[in-house]
C-alpha cells in the first residue's frame, strides 16, 4: 500500500473531484436504471440505451478511471503529472460536455447543444490522454504496466474521434456507410481497448501491491496485450469495412487468446501471493474477472455462432451488461475501497505517525458495509444479466433495485472514509 503516495502524486483536490464525479454518476446510472431498466430490451441503437449506456461509462467509469490514472501513473512510474493544470481544464470542459451530451443523447435532440456538447467531450479526453501520455514520456523506463497503459490511452482517443464521427453523422448525416459498423468499431475501441487494456495492465501492478505477491515471468502479461492488439485490429477494420468470415474468426480468437492470457498471468500472481486474507475489494476483482471471462464467451457466442436475431439482440445487451456494469465497474467498485481509504490515511493520518495512536488505512472503514456492499451489487448485476438474456421485466427490475441499494451503500460506504480525521 505504502506504493500508492509519493511525492510525484498530484493534488488530492484533483483525485477526489474526479472520484466524487463518479460517484455522482453511479448514483445516476442506478437511479437511471430504476427508472428505465424494464426498457432495456430490443436493438442496442434507441435513445434510452444510448442514455443509459453514456450515463454508465461517462458518468461513472470513466471519471473515476482517469481520476485513478492521475494517481497511479505518476506513482508507479516516479513522476509527476505533465500538468495539474491541464487535468484540471480537462476537467472542466469534461463536466459540460459529458452532461449536454448524456441528455441531449437520450432526449434525442440532436441539435447543436448535442454537438457542442460532444466536442468539449472528445476535447477533455484528448487533453487528458495526450498529458498522461506525456506524463509517461518522462518514465525511466516502460514496465508491462506501462505499455497496457499506453496503448489504452490510444484506443481512448481512438474511440472519442469514432464519438463524435458518430455524433456529428447523428447531427448531420455524412457517412456513407452503415453508421451501426462505425459504432461496433467505436464500443469495442471504448469498451476492449481503452477499459480492457487500462484494468488488466493496472491488474498486474495493483495485484502486487495489494496481495504482496511478485512473478518476474511475466510471459502470459505480454502474450495478452499482443493478442489484444491483433483482435482488436481484425475487429475495429472488419467493423468498418466489410465482414470477412477469416477476420471475425481471427479477432475472436485472438481475444479469447488474449483474456486466457491475462487470467493466467492473475493466476500466478494470486498463487505467489503473500497475504493470504481476503477483502471485499479482492472478491470484487475476482467478480471483475469472472465477468470478464463470460462476457468474452457471450461475445464469441453473437460473433460466430448462427442465431435468430431476437435473441442475438438479447445476447448483445447481456454482453455490454456482463462488460461495463459487470467487468469495469467491479474493478472500479472494488479498487475504489484501497485506494480512497489509503489516500486518506496519507493525506490526514501519516503526519502523526509516532506522536500518537493511529489506525492503519484499511482500519479507516469497517469491513461489514463493504460486504454488504459486495453481495447487493454482484446479486444486482446477475439477476439485471439474466433478465436481459432471458428476458424478464421483472428480473431486471429487481437487479436494479438490488444495485442501486448497493450504490447507495457505496456511496455512504465513501463518505465516512472522507470524514475520517485524525
Ligand atoms: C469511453 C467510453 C465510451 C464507451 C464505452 C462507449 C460505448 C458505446 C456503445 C456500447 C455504444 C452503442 C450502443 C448503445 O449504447 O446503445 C455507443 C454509441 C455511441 N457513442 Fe459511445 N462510448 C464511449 C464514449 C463516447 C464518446 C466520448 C462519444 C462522443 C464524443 C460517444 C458517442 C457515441 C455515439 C454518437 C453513439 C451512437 C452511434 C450511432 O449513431 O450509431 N461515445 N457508445
Amino acid at each position: 500500500m505504502a506504493g500508492l503516495g509519493t511525492r510525484h502524486a498530484p493534488s488530492f483536490r484533483l483525485i477526489s473531484a474526479h472520484f466524487a464525479l463518479g460517484l455522482v454518476g453511479m448514483l445516476g446510472f442506478a437511479a437511471a436504471l430504476l427508472w428505465r431498466g424494464a426498457a432495456v430490451e430490443g436493438h442496442f441503437f434507441q435513445p434510452t440505451l444510448l442514455g443509459l449506456t453514456h450515463l454508465c461509462v461517462l458518468g461513472w467509469l470513466v471519471p473515476v478511471a482517469i481520476g485513478a490514472m492521475h494517481q497511479l501513473i505518476p506513482v508507479v512510474f516516479e513522476v509527476p503529472v505533465r500538468s495539474e493544470r491541464l487535468a484540471w481544464l480537462a476537467f472542466a470542459l469534461y463536466v459540460p460536455g459529458a452532461l449536454g451530451f448524456m441528455t441531449r443523447l437520450w432526449a434525442f435532440d440532436l441539435g447543436w447543444l448535442f454537438i457542442i456538447s460532444a466536442g468539449l467531450l472528445v476535447t477533455a479526453i484528448i487533453l487528458y490522454a495526450v498529458n498522461l501520455l506525456a506524463t509517461l514520456a518522462r518514465a525511466a523506463h516502460v514496465s508491462l504496466t506501462g505499455a497496457y497503459v499506453i496503448a489504452a490511452l490510444g484506443y481512448l482517443m481512438l474511440a472519442a474521434c469514432l464519438g463524435f464521427a458518430l455524433a456529428y453523422n447523428l447531427h448531420r448525416p455524412y457517412l456513407y456507410i452503415d453508421h451501426v459498423r462505425v459504432l461496433r468499431a467505436h464500443a469495442h475501441a471504448a469498451g476492449l481497448g481503452f477499459f480492457g487494456l487500462l484494468v488488466m495492465g493496472v491488474a498486474y501492478r495493483l495485484l502486487e501491491m495489494f496481495l504482496l505477491s511478485h512473478v518476474s515471468a511475466l510471459g502470459p502479461g505480454w502474450v495478452a496485450l499482443g493478442a489484444l492488439n491483433l483482435a482488436l485490429a481484425a475487429l475495429l477494420t472488419n467493423f468498418v469495412f466489410g465482414q470477412v468470415a477469416v477476420l471475425t474468426w481471427f479477432g475472436v480468437l485472438a481475444a479469447l487468446v488474449g483474456v486466457a492470457a491475462f487470467l493466467l498471468q492473475v493466476r500466478r500472481l494470486y498463487r505467489a501471493r503473500i497475504k493470504r486474507s481476503t477483502d471485499a475489494a479482492w472478491l470484487h476483482s475476482l467478480a471483475a474477472f469472472g465477468y470478464l471471462a463470460l462476457a468474452a464467451a457471450v461475445g464469441a457466442a453473437i460473433a460466430l455462432a448462427g442465431r435468430p436475431e431476437a435473441l442475438r439482440q438479447r445476447l448483445e445487451l447481456g454482453y455490454a451488461v456482463l462488460f461495463l456494469p459487470g467487468f469495469v465497474g467491479s474493478i472500479v467498485v472494488g479498487q475504489l475501497y484501497k485506494i480512497v481509504p489509503f489516500l486518506i490515511w496519507f493525506h490526514r493520518f501519516s503526519a502523526y505517525v509516532g506522536l500518537k495512536k493511529v489506525p492503519s488505512a484499511s482500519e479507516l472503514l469497517a469491513p461489514r458495509p463493504q460486504w454488504a456492499q459486495l453481495g447487493l451489487m454482484h446479486a444486482g448485476l446477475a439477476l439485471l444479466a439474466a433478465g436481459v438474456v432471458a428476458p424478464s421485466a421483472p428480473a431486471r427490475l429487481a437487479g436494479a433495485l438490488l444495485f442501486a441499494a448497493s450504490a447507495a451503500l457505496h456511496a455512504r460506504n465513501l463518505g465516512v472514509l472522507y470524514r475520517r480525521r485524525p
